[in-house]
């Protein structure tokens, strides 16, 4: 039976996350841990064992591990692109020693560790459409800096010292639990919430920027289903390209226009995320994901867009 430790888990990720893996593996074999308790997360944090945990404390996490038994990790604690570059010095800081104090308590423990990567491994010397699972990375952020060195890392590991690490390249996401923490896709989100709100939204990316991007149920299926993935067939590991539908403003715009026809997009383009959303691939080439666990999403924009609306507009009281 799997006793299961997420860090970071109070963000976009975690909190839904830790959701799923409760009802799949019980409340009692999750463990959640972040900086510290959120009032927002009162429910997650009383359904089950809750531990504060900083990343870049090696002893407090071995003590949590020992404590429950833990024997799977999975590393959500980050800086996201856009705060990362606003703070490099952080963002290397928790990225990589987080991820490294993950990996060396796995050694010493004989643990699994999931760690998600990114779409921005990528940069602008890599192909844009279909972008291949093995390609040119050279990013032009510090957090691509910080996730390319994170897969090597992992891979390290996994060769070196046999430690079962596991990732994939996550493109944007998109829920309505919690906010995006500081990422160049969370337009992709935001303008859910003001097109109900307000009935238009201001984008600070351009139009004619596509992204890679994908609903979170799918996201967690990913997660869940390359975990327990038979290991003999996994060819990559650390990390996966996995897609699910490609977009830019006007797109995701015209999707919300079928539920609400007088949205309103206009444009009020941030140069700083605009510029790593223009180093970051269309779409992805995602057939090793296929391929070697069975990846395949299921929501296209139109079906995001229907359950997004609805489950927002109950949780804002909004009606449409
Ligand atoms: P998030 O910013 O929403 O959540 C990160 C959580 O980590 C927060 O709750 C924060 O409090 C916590 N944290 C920060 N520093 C910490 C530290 N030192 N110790 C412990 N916890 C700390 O991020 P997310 O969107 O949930 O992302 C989780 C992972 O998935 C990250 O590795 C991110 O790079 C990756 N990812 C996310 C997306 C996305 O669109 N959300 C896309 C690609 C990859
Ligand atoms: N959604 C993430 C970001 O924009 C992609 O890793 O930073």
């Amino acid at each position: 039976m799997r006793k299961i430790l997420i860090t970071g888990a109070l963000g976009q990720i975690g909190s839904e996350l830790a959701v799923r893996m409760r009802d799949v593996y019980g409340n009692a074999n999750v463990i959640i841990s972040d900086l510290k308790a959120k009032e927002t997360h009162k429910e997650l944090i009383e359904n089950g064992p809750f531990e504060v945990i900083d990343v870049m404390d090696k002893d407090r996490m071995a003590e949590v591990v020992d404590k429950y038994g833990i024997n799977t990790i999975v590393n959500l604690a980050a800086i996201l692109s856009a705060t990362g570059e606003a703070r490099p010095d952080l963002c290397w800081s928790i990225n990589m020693n987080g991820l490294y104090n993950v990996l060396e308590l796995a050694r010493e423990k004989k643990l699994s560790v999931f760690t998600p990567s990114s779409i921005a491994v990528f940069g602008d010397l890599t192909p844009k459409d279909s972008t291949p699972q093995d390609t040119v990375m050279r990013p032009g952020t510090m957090y691509g800096v910080t996730k390319v060195a994170g897969e090597l890392l992992c891979d390290y590991y996994f060769h070196k010292f046999g430690v079962d690490t596991r990732g994939v390249r996550f493109p944007g996401l998109i829920s309505y639990d919690t906010l995006p923490g500081g990422g160049t896709t969370d337009y992709a989100v935001h303008i859910y919430y003001e097109a109900l709100k307000n009935g238009k939204y201001s984008s600070f990316i351009d139009k004619g920027t596509k992204m890679d991007m994908m609903y979170m149920p799918d996201a967690l299926d990913a997660i869940l289903n390359l975990m327990e993935a038979d290991s003999s067939r996994l060819i990559h590991r650390n990390a996966f390209n996995i897609a699910a539908m490609s977009f830019d403003p006007e797109e995701i715009a015209a999707s919300i226009r079928k539920h609400i026809p007088g949205f309103v997009l206009e444009y009020d383009v941030d140069p700083i995320r605009q510029a790593i959303a223009d180093s970051w691939p269309n779409s992805l080439d995602d057939s090793a994901a296929r391929a070697e666990w069975g990846w395949a999403p299921k929501y296209l924009l139109d079906d995001m867009t229907k359950d997004m609306l609805e489950k927002l507009s109950k949780k804002l009281n909004i009606k449409i």
